[in-house]
Order: structure tokens, then sequence, then C-alpha cells
């Protein structure tokens, strides 16, 4: 029987898509779905290691080519270089999925972090996600079309208590969406987040037990979401179809956002 979270073949047909964080958790989801959708997938990632093997299981899944970068979110160069590369190949790139990100410091009082945690946090998760959509927007201008989609969090919409570095570098992306959206509103290109709740990943299993359970009772809907469904709305934000949204910041979080 067909499900609802079944790829819809051929809608990425000829795109070029870039999934950074895309070796694991949510960024490896999407990235397995669009280029199960016919897109031309560019993992960038910090993780060699991993890239590989997303490569490689998605090359053996679907027959089709997946190209892999290995760089860091917020070293300015990198991410420069890996757009122009990308676009050099393809003559264009229509979507970047920006999924990197870090927890960093969790089931910690601000009095307890450390300030170089904080740094790390704010530059992999805020200063990444800076650096991510304007190497996207100077390379998608020309073409007067783009989607954009960012990872905030419901921890940026309403703050989680023992995570404030995380918290405060989600709001800053929340932000970072919705100025975006309007100074590009009129480009062609869409600049968009997404808040999720608790989506089970090794982002997650590597919190304390503590913190999970914190947010998870939070959520309305008393369970976790899915890999399947953080990749059904990232793919259709990142879609032709999804032409009359910017500057948004849309909910994955089984009832907790308050707005
Ligand atoms: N999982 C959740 O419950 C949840 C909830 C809210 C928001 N988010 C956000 O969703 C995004 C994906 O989270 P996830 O749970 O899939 O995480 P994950 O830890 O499972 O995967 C993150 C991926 O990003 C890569 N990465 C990390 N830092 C990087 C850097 N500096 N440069 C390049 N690549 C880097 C990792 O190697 C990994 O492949 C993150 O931005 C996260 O903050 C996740």
């Amino acid at each position: 029987m067909a499900s609802c979270m079944d790829a819809i073949p051929n809608r990425f047909l000829d795109r070029v898509i870039i999934v950074t964080g895309g070796a694991d958790g949510i960024g490896a989801a999407v990235a397995s779905r669009l280029v199960r959708e016919s897109a031309r997938v560019t993992i960038f990632d910090r993780d060699a290691d991993q890239s590989g093997e997303a490569v490689e299981r998605l090359r053996k899944d679907t027959g089709r080519e997946i190209d892999s970068i290995v760089g860091d979110v917020s070293d300015e160069a990198a991410v420069e270089e890996a757009f122009a590369k990308v676009k050099a190949k393809h003559s264009k790139i229509d979507a970047v999925v920006h999924a990197a990100g870090i927890v960093g410091p969790n089931a910690t009082k601000a009095a307890d972090v450390r300030v170089e945690d904080f740094d790390l946090v704010y530059r992999v998760n805020l200063r990444g996600s800076f650096l991510v959509a304007r190497a996207a927007i100077r390379q998608m201008e020309p073409e007067a079309y783009g989607r954009i989609l960012l990872f905030a969090s419901i921890a940026g919409k309403e703050g989680n208590a023992g995570m404030s570095p995380y918290s405060v570098t989600k709001a800053g992306v929340i932000g970072l969406a919705k100025s975006l959206g309007k100074e590009y509103a009129e480009s062609g290109i869409t600049i968009n987040a997404i808040a999720p709740a608790v989506i089970r990943t090794a982002m997650v299993d590597g919190m304390e037990a503590w913190q999970v359970n914190y947010m998870t009772e939070k959520i309305p809907m008393k369970r976790c979401g899915t890999l399947d469904e953080a990749a059904a709305i990232s793919c259709w934000l990142v879609s032709e179809e999804a032409s009359f949204s910017t500057g948004a910041v849309y909910d994955l979080s089984g009832g907790r956002a308050t707005y």
C-alpha cells in the first residue's frame, strides 16, 4: 500500500541541491528523499567517514550519483568554495537544505557554561547559517530562482532551560530567516526555517537523559517526530511548489509551539 511518506518521483528532476549536515540525522534523511525524487545532491558535512558511508548507501539504494564535500559550515572560505564548486559543475544551485548543527552544553545552567562552548555553538549554528545562506544567495541570484531552508528549533522560539547557547543561536536562525526572506522577497529566492521539537537522531542520543525528557514531555502529541516527517516538510519547502512562502518558520513540534 502506498504511504503518504513515499517519494514523489521526479519532483526534483534536474534540480541541484546542497544538503549540509547530510551525512547523518535529519540532513541524511532529507538527502535520501531528495535523491529518490531525482535531485542531483551534494552533501556538505564535516564528517568525512559518515559522508562516505551516506553517499555509498544512497548510491546502492538508488543507483544515482551523489557528490560529497567535506567541510565545516562555520569556515567562510570552505563554504564559499563548496558552493562555487557545485555551481561550476552544474551551472546552477536550485536549493540548499542547511541541516548542519550542534547542541553544545545541555542539562547545564548558564552559570556553568564555558564561554568557549558558547562560542563554538554560535560559530556552527548561527555564523554557519549566515555563511551558508549568504553563499547560496550569491550563487542563486543570477538565476532568479532558489530555495533556502534553515534549521531553527523550538528551543529558539520558546527557550529550553539547560540549553541556553543552543536556544540563543536557534533564535538567531529564526531572525535570519525572517530578515533574509524579506530582503530577497522579490528575487525568486525563498528563505524559510523549520523549528522542530525532538526528532530522534544522534544529536538527541548524545544529550543528557534529563534534557531529552524535559523536551519530550512538553510535546502535546507525547512522541518524538520521525525522520520521515522531517524529510517530508523539508522537501516540500525546497520544492517549486512552495512559491508563496518566505521568511517563515514552519512548526514541526507535535503541537508544542505557541506561536
Ligand atoms: N534532532 C532534533 O530533535 C532537532 C530538534 C530541533 C532542531 N534540530 C536541528 O536540526 C538540524 C539537524 O539535526 P540532527 O538531529 O539531524 O543532528 P545530527 O547530529 O544527527 O546530524 C548533524 C550533522 O551535521 C554535521 N555537522 C555538525 N557540525 C558541522 C559543521 N560545523 N560543519 C559541517 N557539518 C557539521 C554532522 O557531522 C552531522 O552529520 C540541526 O541544525 C539541529 O540543531 C534538531
